[in-house]
């Protein structure tokens, strides 16, 4: 298990598997900075989604944790930010494969979509499984390339 230290954050949507979920880590002996939400009062999720992924973004954090309703709104908002991966896992075999195939940097789950149980053993499984690297940092590298040189400069120069 990788057991660097993680960030978490959520909205009022996902706060009790919020909860839940930074026992587990805990109790794995994992550090776990928790960014928020802290109640069930309602709060708007781009606030944790930005302070997670700015963590990650900018290797304040290794890897991070994001946590609303369905989970589609903190990805949005993760994968704007240069260098982050985010992959919204719903199942164990998407959550080995982001970690496997796209090297994904920050889980987003579904806290209204997903059960708690389904969810810790989603979390266990991104963190025990490795990137396979090879092939799939080739096509990561053209992440990195569109951060450095921009999406539109990129798709020209593909075309030419
Ligand atoms: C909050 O009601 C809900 O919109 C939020 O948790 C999330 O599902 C957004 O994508």
């Amino acid at each position: 298990m990788d057991m660097t230290p993680i960030m978490i954050g959520c909205d009022h949507a996902a706060f009790q598997l919020k909860q839940r979920i930074c026992q587990y880590l805990t109790d794995q002996g994992i550090d776990v900075e928790d960014a928020g939400a802290y109640s069930e009062e309602a709060v708007d999720y781009p606030d944790y989604g930005i302070k997670v992924a700015a963590a990650v973004s900018t290797g304040k954090f290794k890897r991070g944790i994001l946590i609303c309703g369905t989970g589609i709104g903190m990805s949005m908002v993760a994968n704007k930010f240069s260098h982050v991966r985010a992959a919204l896992c719903a199942d164990l075999f998407a959550a080995g494969l982001s970690r496997r195939h796209n090297n994904a940097n920050i889980l987003v789950l579904g806290g209204r979509v997903i059960g708690d149980i389904l969810a810790l053993e989603i979390v266990k499984t991104w963190l025990e499984t490795p990137f396979d690297g090879g092939r799939h940092q080739k096509r990561l590298d053209k992440f990195d390339r569109i951060d450095e040189i921009g999406l539109c400069a990129a798709h020209a120069q593909e075309k030419r």
